[in-house]
Order: structure tokens, then sequence, then C-alpha cells
């Protein structure tokens, strides 16, 4: 079976609280219940993670290779800054898809630059919650043309 590996990054935990009005009001948990949802309807195995230290996040990245076929990540503020992510990538060379609940295009200067982006297949922000039906459609996707 195809299985993709959903990684949260630092602070998604407190959706649903944090900055409603950026991030919205549907929590981390609710997501990974729709995720779940969504995956099965297309016959993909699913995991769903989140960490808030970078360490952890590269490790999850590395135990990925061999046991899941693609990666959705929404790297949180380590987007903007870690090379370290963006090399692990990498060096795992499965196909990811970048995910932001926000449309960082429409925030702060800082928010327009990923390293992410430089190793992923495209980048979906600006539709919140929705956004991670759209980035496990278009890995599956991927994924499928790839067999
Ligand atoms: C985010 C956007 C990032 O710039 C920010 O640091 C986050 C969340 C998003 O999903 O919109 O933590 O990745």
């Amino acid at each position: 079976m195809t299985s993709i590996l959903i990684l949260n990054g630092p602070n998604l935990n407190l959706l649903g609280q944090r900055q409603p009005e950026v991030y919205g009001a549907t929590t981390l948990a609710e997501i990974e219940t729709a995720c779940r949802t969504h995956a099965k309807a297309l016959g993909l195995g699913l995991d769903f993670r989140q960490d808030n230290s970078e360490g952890a996040l590269i490790d999850m990245i590395h135990a990925a290779r061999g046991v899941h076929d693609g990666i959705v990540i929404n790297a949180g503020a380590y987007t903007h800054t870690s090379i370290a992510l963006m090399d692990a990538l990498s060096s795992v060379e499965l196909p990811a898809v970048e995910l932001h609940l926000s449309n960082v295009h429409a925030r702060e200067d800082f928010r327009h630059r990923s390293y992410i982006a430089k190793v992923a297949l495209g980048v979906i922000c600006g539709f919140g919650p929705n956004g991670y039906k759209l980035a496990i459609d278009a890995l599956a996707e991927h994924l499928r043309g790839s067999d």
C-alpha cells in the first residue's frame, strides 16, 4: 500500500488557540482526523506527526525512508530558516509537498523565503486546513504517475 507521512513543525500543536485570525479555529487533532478519512478514501496509508524541535523532525524524515512513499511537510517557521530540514529531505530522496495554512506570500517578507521549496515537488499555501487534503491529492497524483 502506498503510504505517506504528514509532518507538522513547531507551534502547530497549538492550532485552534494560536492566532485564530491567521490560522483559524481548527485544531491539529481535527486536521489529523480529516487527513485520515481522506487518505483512507484514496487507499493510502498515513502517518501524521507533529514536533516542535528541528532535530526530531529530521529524525522523522530519515525514518521515512523505506517506510513511506512521500512526505507532506508543514515545517512552520523552520521553513524559512532550516537548511538542515532541506538537506534531510534531499538525503532521503522522497517526493515532498510543502504546505502552509496561511498564504505566506501575503505576510511578512521573512516568510517569503523557503528552504523546503527548493527540494519540494511544489507548495500549497493559503487554503487553511483544506490545504492538507490538497497536498495529499497532489502527492497521491504524483505517486500514481511514478508507479
Ligand atoms: C505556517 C506559516 C509559517 O510562516 C509559520 O511560521 C507557521 C505556520 C502556516 O502553516 O501557515 O508556524 O507554516
